[in-house]
Order: C-alpha cells, then structure tokens, then sequence
C-alpha cells in the first residue's frame, strides 16, 4: 500500500502536479515559485470571523519591517493551502490554515528593530529574543482565532526531530498544521532573495528541503511540496 497516497505516480518529486489539482491561481502570490495553481480560499463574512482583507492587512504589516521579505506571509498562507490540499485537508480546514499562515510571524512585530534586523549576529541573548516571536503571536491570537490555529502559529518553528521552539516538541507532538507552515516557511526563505543569500532555484530548494526530512520536517509535508512545485526557472 502506498505510504502517502496524495503522492502522485511520477513519485514523491514528479514534476507534475497530483491528479485533482485545482486550476485556478491562488490570488496573493505575486513572482512566487509555487505556480501550482488552485482554487483558493474563499473570501467568506462568518460571523466572529474578522474579513480576509483585515488578515491579509496585518501579514503586509508584519512583512513591511522587513522590505526583503516582502508578501512572505502571503505566499507562506497561499502554499500552506496547496500543501495541505495535497495532504488531503478539506477545505473548510485549508481555510484555516491560510488564515493562521497569513499571520505566522505576528509576534515579530513585538521584536526590536535593531535585534531583528541586526546585520552582524546575535548574540545568544538576542537570538532567544527573536525566537520569542512564535510564543509572542500566539499569544496575540489568543481569542482571535481558534486554538488549533492558536497552535499552528505557536509551533510553526518547531522540528519534526526534535530542537525546535518554543517548546521543543517532538514528532506527532507537533501540530499538522504547524508541520505545514514550517515547510512552506523554509521553501519561501529559501526561494526569495534575502540579504545574506539569494533565491536558490526550485531545484535546489527541492533538494534542501529533502534534506531536512525527518530532522526539521515532516516527510509528508516535503513530499506533497515536491508534487506541487514545478520547474519553472531551471
Ligand atoms: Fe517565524
């Protein structure tokens, strides 16, 4: 029996997207690598919910501390989404898991200018001080949004193996969605431009990613990745 049955049959890193993928592109990835196109997450008004635009305001506002990390959380929400529809996540849990992405990095808002963008390193208390940032917006969206979402934003620095924060969590203790979040974290890091580095091709960032299954990822996750990406610039 297959192990992962969303992997399609090209194998775990084919080149085309699974069968049943959607056709329409996700609506807040401008120049993004994850051109696989899906249908995205509907903008609803339920009643306590606070309106897509209001989320998708505070994940730019996160990202404008940073001008090189421009849309980052946009991007993280939207292959959030195309992951976790690989993985089989219906849709009304795909929706919450693009709107707890699209406000991953809230907490860095808490973080000082001058330790966040500090261009030499940080010392190991300053270091502490920005991992601070997932407990911190955790506890922001405490009441706002629904605990498992709550959880998802708590963990998204988390590590499969073992080493992560803010709790050090192992495995299954993990939440899925939080394993969800750190892959297409690391995969937009690692194909945007940052000051220390730039984009490495979808090749690359593939075989990176592959790297770290089982030690910082979730195998699954990296793996519905792989079917999602394509070769566009290589
Ligand atoms: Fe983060």
């Amino acid at each position: 029996m297959n192990q992962f049955p969303y992997v399609n049959s090209l194998g775990p890193f084919g080149d085309r997207a699974p069968v049943g993928a959607g056709t329409m592109t996700p609506p807040h990835m401008p120049g993004t690598r994850v051109p696989r196109a899906i249908t995205p997450p509907p903008r609803r008004g339920v009643e306590g919910q606070s309106p897509l635009s209001i989320r998708i305001g505070l994940a730019r506002a996160v990202d404008a501390k940073d001008p090189s990390t421009r849309r980052h959380s946009e991007r993280v929400a939207d292959l959030s989404w195309v992951i976790a529809d690989v993985l089989g996540w219906s849709t009304s849990r795909r929706t919450l898991l693009h709107d707890a992405a699209l406000v991953h990095d809230l907490g860095k808002i808490a973080i000082p200018d001058e330790i966040l963008f500090k261009p030499d390193e940080l010392t190991p208390h300053e270091y502490e001080t920005v991992k601070g940032h997932s407990r911190i917006g955790a506890e922001m969206l405490e009441g706002v949004m629904t605990s498992e979402q709550v959880s998802w934003v708590r963990c998204h620095h988390e590590w499969w193996g073992g080493g992560g924060y803010p709790d050090g969590l192992v495995g299954a203790q993990i939440p899925e969605g939080a394993r969800v979040i750190a892959v297409a974290d690391a995969w937009d890091a690692i194909t945007s431009w940052r000051p220390y580095g730039g984009p490495r091709s979808t090749a690359q960032a593939l075989e990176e990613c592959r790297l770290s299954m089982g030690t910082q990822f979730w195998p699954p996750a990296v793996i519905a990745l792989g079917c999602t990406v394509q070769s566009v610039d290589d």
